[in-house]
């Protein structure tokens, strides 16, 4: 991490999304703020500032992080994934999207962008959740429309460990 003298304002380089950006930050600055403020990617959300919803949540060199617990400095030389990496470069959602889409599982859509970065580490280190393990990575997160419920079908649809449906027509 890089060492500041007071009042220097020394740029932040970081892979972003697979670009190299660069932007001068105050020591102090969170990585959430440089996100959307400096580097305008604002599709990743602040809301609690205190590491407690989950919504800011982005990728620092592949692994799930509160930026807003972060500060950008620590950033420097790493690579940061958000989640306008998620779609491809014309709009078509991913799977996990997709599946958030079918189930239902956004309404306001602010704590999305944490939520759908969450799962992006878990899953690659767990690919066939159980539902509990689903309900686990969420419990880090709050959503103030859902209920949840959606969410969790949307990631099991996903990995493909959803239960068969029951009760329709045969
Ligand atoms: S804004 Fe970072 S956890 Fe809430
Ligand atoms: S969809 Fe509104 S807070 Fe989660």
């Amino acid at each position: 991490m890089k060492q500041f003298k007071r009042d220097e304002r020394p740029v932040i380089a970081v892979t972003l999304n697979g670009r190299r950006v660069s932007a001068p930050a105050e020591p102090r600055m969170l990585l959430s703020d440089f996100i959307r403020q400096a580097l305008g990617a604002t599709g990743t959300h602040v809301g609690c500032e205190h590491g407690v919803c989950g919504c800011c949540t982005v990728l620092l060199d592949g692994t799930a992080v509160r930026s807003c617990l972060t500060l950008a400095a620590q950033a420097d030389g790493r690579e940061l994934t958000t989640v306008e990496s998620l779609a491809d470069q014309d709009g078509t959602l991913n799977a996990l999207q997709n599946a958030f889409r079918n189930n239902h599982a956004l309404q306001c859509g602010f704590c999305t962008p944490g939520i759908l970065m969450s799962f992006t580490d878990y899953l690659r280190r767990n690919p066939k959740p159980t539902e509990q393990e689903v309900v686990d990575v969420l419990s880090g997160h709050i959503c103030r429309c859902t209920g949840y419920a959606g969410i969790v079908a949307a990631v099991l649809e996903a990995t493909g460990t959803a239960a068969p449906k029951t009760g329709g027509k045969s």
